[in-house]
């Protein structure tokens, strides 16, 4: 056996493109607008104090349990400190989440329209999985998750990429139906007009739910995620992110992550504009002759009725704007676009109305 026979190989997760330049990025649904003000005032604030932020900060390993985060996480939220994890953005998160909870023999389940990373966490941990499929018009079917006999369950809510949001009932029948395994909700675009599952932690002891602070609360570059569940389940998750790497959450991140959670009422404005041009946006693309399940995330899914999604695709990247395409069977006539502010979306209509002509 070669060394390279030894080896652990993945086909690894593809992210949508980071280009460089004067763009309209509506690609991979970031926030369109800053962070709270209270971000920037605590990191100038930092820098002002050069013995806090290079020695103390710096210098020294940060609270394993990113205590300071933790703790303005659990304020605002009103969940108990035992009852939090954060890590390194939610895709961290759920990886933890996955090498903990999903740990059988048996598949996990997930649609087979969905978050592109589960997969490829469940192929490098070696776990297996079965897709199901989404119906028609990419809605989960319930059926499919009820069986009792699987070996963890992760489904985003809203799903992503469709945006289709459930209720929380419709996944209180499938942790009801699953008392012998774990059932996360990915609920990374909740806070974009979805009712968050987050109740459910207090009266089931196999949920969690995963949310995090790169989409509604502007910070996909500071990386923070959170699960949330009950105690024993958050107590097992530590173990093995501490038996990984115990210092992931860096100081900068939890300073700015606590000032950030704890500015509600800019979260709420923003969160609010952004609904706003989301829903001025359908009516818009309804105009223009695109079809797409309602959304209730930061971003629509989209066909045309006439012209193929990938031209669609190619003729607005000429124009230097960017929306995610997928060559993938059953989605590749659908085009992901992220909502920007007013005036991107405004560009973006009149580049398809250009474009659809
Ligand atoms: C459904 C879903 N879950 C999780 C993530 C990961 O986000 P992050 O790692 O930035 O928190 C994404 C990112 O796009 C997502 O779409």
């Amino acid at each position: 056996m070669s060394w390279e026979d030894k080896i652990r190989k993945v086909v690894p997760y593809v992210a949508g493109e980071q280009p460089v330049g004067k763009v309209i990025k509506l690609n991979t649904n970031e926030f369109p607008y800053p962070p709270s003000p209270m971000v920037a005032t605590r990191i100038y604030d930092m820098a002002q104090d050069e013995i806090d932020a290079s020695d103390n900060m710096l210098r020294k390993y940060p609270n394993m349990d990113a205590d300071k985060l933790v703790r303005a996480i659990s304020q605002v939220y009103g969940i108990d400190y035992d009852k939090i994890f954060v890590g390194v953005g939610s895709d961290d998160v759920l990886a933890m989440a996955f090498l903990t909870y999903f740990n059988s023999d048996k598949p996990i389940l997930f649609p087979d329209i969905t978050y592109s990373f589960y997969d490829v966490w469940a192929d490098v941990y070696r776990i297996p999985y079965e897709q199901k499929k989404l119906d028609e018009d990419f809605k989960i079917i319930k059926e499919d998750y009820l069986g009792g006999n699987c070996g963890g369950i992760v489904i985003p809510n809203p799903n992503a990429p469709t945006g289709v949001l459930e209720e929380v009932s419709f996944f209180e029948d499938i942790i009801k139906n699953n008392p012998d395994c774990i059932v996360i909700i990915d609920e990374a675009y909740i806070d974009f007009g979805g009712e968050s599952a987050l109740p459910l932690i207090d009266k089931y002891d196999n949920v969690v739910v995963v949310q995090t602070f790169s989409k509604s609360r502007a910070l996909a570059g500071l990386r923070i995620g959170m699960a949330f569940a009950n105690p024993k389940l958050i107590g097992y998750l530590k173990d093995v992110k501490f038996s990984v790497n115990s210092y992931t959450m860096n100081y900068p991140a939890i300073e700015l992550g606590a000032v950030a959670v704890l500015d509600t009422e800019y979260f709420e404005k923003t969160v609010g504009m952004l609904i706003k041009t989301r829903e001025n946006t359908k009516k818009e693309l309804k105009k223009l002759g695109f079809k797409f399940a309602d959304s209730k995330s930061n971003f629509v899914f989209a066909s045309h009725e006439s012209m193929k999604a990938k031209d669609i695709f190619l003729k607005l990247k000429e124009r230097n704007i960017y929306v995610r395409h997928w060559d993938k069977p059953r989605i590749d006539n659908y085009l992901r676009i992220s909502i920007g502010t007013d005036d991107e979306m405004k560009e973006l209509i009149n580049a398809l109305k250009e474009i659809l002509n």
